[in-house]
């Protein structure tokens, strides 16, 4: 484990590029082991998970060649669908290989992905879908198998308890190649990230129809080809240097980002008075200095897509801490991922957390403090805080940052940030 030292305050200034999504790459990776061609996926950002998620394609037997965000997936001989411990432990986006490797090879075991940091996160949706799917799936020993039956339904419908993003992925992806099924998914996930790989499989074959709307439609196909793919910019990569910029006060371009992506994000700003312009043609947006005194206070619901991310909830709080009034922030996704919370009470924050609510005392000078991250998005919370505060702050286990930011000392650094990479 590493720590940064970062000394504030600072107002960040200049431009920054928004890198490919991680969240996009990460299930579309796990959907390359349905091609029986090669895959080549460009914008593929240089991360931790998606080293992990190249670990475990290599594991089961694919050659797998990363060079300059672009990635090359093929067979390399027969397919072992085991995935162990070691790997799926690191990610829980690991667990979507389970349905791709058990539909190709007839049976896979992946270890079950285990406890996270922020919240419980089970995967009964999965294996309930997956069992619907006409999968016989078996969980001992922390361990999940999931056998083919044979599949001879014309058509299968599913209901979602809840849109979960990765069950949503996970069954798209499996329903894909069963030839011969018509698969209906009814309640699914919203995210982008979804409307991303139901275009990448339709670039293989595959004859999918709705992402993006609460059903999809899959008629399976019985082989999927080799593609070239492009794949979308990271809405939470790009939110979280908005957020930053601004809680900074200082100004500057965020590029390469889908703005609709972002609706949720920029409605909020608009409604507490920041000042930005988002540019539609050329996929930008532009950060004018902002006077936080100046700036309302809000109550922010976390929902899933079209609402507002979990995944910027952390930054967001940094924000709301720093403007003159009171904000609430209900978090409706991951009830408990509040364990930056304490981490920014030593910098100086007055939040207090009553069950999934967060209740923030803005108008908080941050001080500089050494502090713990805990997961990819309280990192960069942290790290903003950091950049905003008065003196050195010393943020311990930062690794989990290099899991979800690619180049993200760098990037900052080009902003102006005063930021360096300590070994422990
Ligand atoms: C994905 C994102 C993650 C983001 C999250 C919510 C990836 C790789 N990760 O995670 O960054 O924070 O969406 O936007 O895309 N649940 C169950 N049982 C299940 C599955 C989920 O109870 O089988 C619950 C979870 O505990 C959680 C909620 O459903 O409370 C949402 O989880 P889900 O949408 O599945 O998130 P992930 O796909 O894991």
């Amino acid at each position: 484990m590493g720590k940064f030292m970062i000394e504030g305050p600072i107002k960040l200034d200049g431009e920054v590029k928004t890198s490919g999504s991680k969240n996009s790459a990460l299930p579309i990776m796990a959907a390359s082991i349905l091609s029986s061609g090669e895959v080549t996926l460009r914008n593929i950002p240089d991360l931790g998970d998606v080293r992990t998620m190249i670990d475990i394609l290599s594991s089961v037997g694919f050659r797998v060649d990363f060079k300059n965000n672009v990635l090359n997936i093929k067979k390399a001989g027969e397919i072992d669908s085991s995935v162990p411990y070691e790997l799926v432990s690191k990610m829980r986006a690991s667990f979507n290989v389970l349905g791709p490797l058990a539909v190709v090879n007839g049976e896979a075991t992946v270890a079950l992905p285990g406890g996270c940091s922020i919240g419980v996160r089970p995967v009964d949706f999965h294996i309930e879908g997956l069992k619907k799917l006409g999968f016989e799936v078996k969980q001992e020993h922390g361990f999940v198998t999931a056998k083919k039956l044979k599949a001879d339904r014309d058509t299968i419908n599913i209901y979602l308890k809840y849109p979960s993003v990765g069950t949503t992925e996970h069954l798209m992806t499996t329903a894909a190649l069963l030839g011969g099924t018509k698969t209906i998914l009814n309640n699914v996930a919203l995210e982008p990230e979804i409307v991303d790989l139901q275009n990448f499989l339709n670039s293989m074959g595959a004859r999918i129809t709705g992402a993006g709307t609460s059903t999809i439609m899959i008629e399976g196909v019985k082989e999927l080809t080799g593609t070239d793919y492009f794949i979308i910019p990271d809405r939470i990569e790009a939110g979280t240097f908005i957020i930053a910029m601004l809680a900074s006060g200082g100004s500057g371009t965020i590029k390469n980002i889908i703005p609709s992506h972002l609706n949720a994000l920029f409605e909020k700003l608009t409604e507490m008075g920041a000042k930005f312009e988002i540019s539609e043609n050329s996929k930008k947006v532009r950060i004018f200095p902002n006077d936080l005194a100046k700036m309302n206070g809000t109550k922010i619901d976390v929902e899933p897509y079209p609402g507002f991310p979990t995944d910027l909830q952390p930054q967001m709080m940094v924000l709301l801490s720093l403007i003159n009034s009171k904000s609430v922030i209900v978090e409706n996704v991951f009830k408990s991922r509040f364990l930056h919370v304490d981490e920014l009470k030593r910098m100086g924050a007055h939040i207090d957390v009553k069950g999934n609510t967060a209740i923030i005392d803005g108008g908080v000078k941050y001080t500089g403090a050494p502090v713990q991250a805990t997961d990819i998005r309280a990192s960069a919370a942290l790290v903003i805080a950091a950049i905003c505060a008065e003196g050195v702050s010393i943020i311990n286990k930062i690794e989990h940052i290099f899991r979800g930011y690619e180049k993200v000392i760098e990037k900052f650094r080009n902003l102006g940030a005063k930021i360096e990479y300590l070994h422990d």
